[in-house]
């Protein structure tokens, strides 16, 4: 069997190496960027290189700060060098679903904004269309989980109010909303969905990240597989 957590290691230190002296970057968040954090505090203490760090959730803060990677905010610096995050799904254009882990317009707004994304993955988030394996998570604001839920099912009826586990009640985001979890089984058209779902009044964003990724790191456990947009 497969060593899910040494391949994600091996594609997050090969994604540190791309981090140089003196940037800004983003940094995304799940279990994969929980390695990447890793490998990066490793280099800073190794190189002493100086960089700064954009956080895409609380828990990314928090690894950063257990790290001592100095953090900074978007408004700060509103433009980033680079910025690397994981995925949960990942197509062969190198568009995205994100938001496994609810995180997703913090995501969203840090990785558009760096000159440079690297995703970085294991195997198992390859998939031929978008919408194959996982459904797509949409952040909505509560007052509005009705309307925007009557709304979607015009597109879906595989909707699902996402529940959180050791709280009662709904998962609430770092920004105080709602996700719902859509399932579309095979998405064709990336581009125009995003957008479709995104004019809903009461959506703050979903989780599809459509031509925003330039380099995509698949790990391995002994190699890893770098794709890179042409
Ligand atoms: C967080 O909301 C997500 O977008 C994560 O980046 C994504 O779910 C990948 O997470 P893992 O690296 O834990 O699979």
């Amino acid at each position: 069997m497969v060593n899910k957590e040494k391949c994600k290691l091996t594609a997050a230190r090969a994604a540190v190496e791309y981090i140089k002296d003196n940037q800004i970057v983003g940094i995304g968040s799940g279990s994969t960027i929980a390695h990447a954090i890793h490998c990066l505090g490793e280099k800073i203490q190794s190189t002493g290189i100086k960089i700064m760090a954009v956080p895409t959730s609380y828990q990314s803060a928090m690894l950063l700060t257990e790290y001592n990677i100095p953090i900074t905010t978007l408004n700060e610096h509103p433009v980033l060098d680079i910025a690397i995050d994981g995925t949960d799904e990942v197509d062969p254009n190198f568009n995205l679903i994100k938001g496994g882990g609810a995180a997703l317009t913090q995501e969203k707004i840090i990785d558009s904004a760096a000159k440079k994304l690297i995703i970085i993955a294991d195997e198992s988030k390859k998939v031929k269309f978008l919408g194959e394996k996982t459904a797509l998570p949409i952040e909505v604001i509560p007052m509005a989980l009705k309307t925007v839920t009557n709304k979607i099912k015009e597109l879906t009826t595989e909707i699902k109010l996402r529940m959180a586990v050791k709280k009662l009640g709904p998962v609430v985001t770092d920004n105080g909303n709602f996700i719902i979890d859509a399932r579309f089984s095979k998405i064709k058209d990336p581009e125009s969905l995003e957008k479709e779902l995104n004019v809903i009044p009461g959506v703050v964003e979903n989780g599809l990240f459509v031509n925003m990724t330039d380099i995509v790191i698949i790990g391995q456990e002994d190699k890893v597989e770098i794709l890179e947009k042409k």
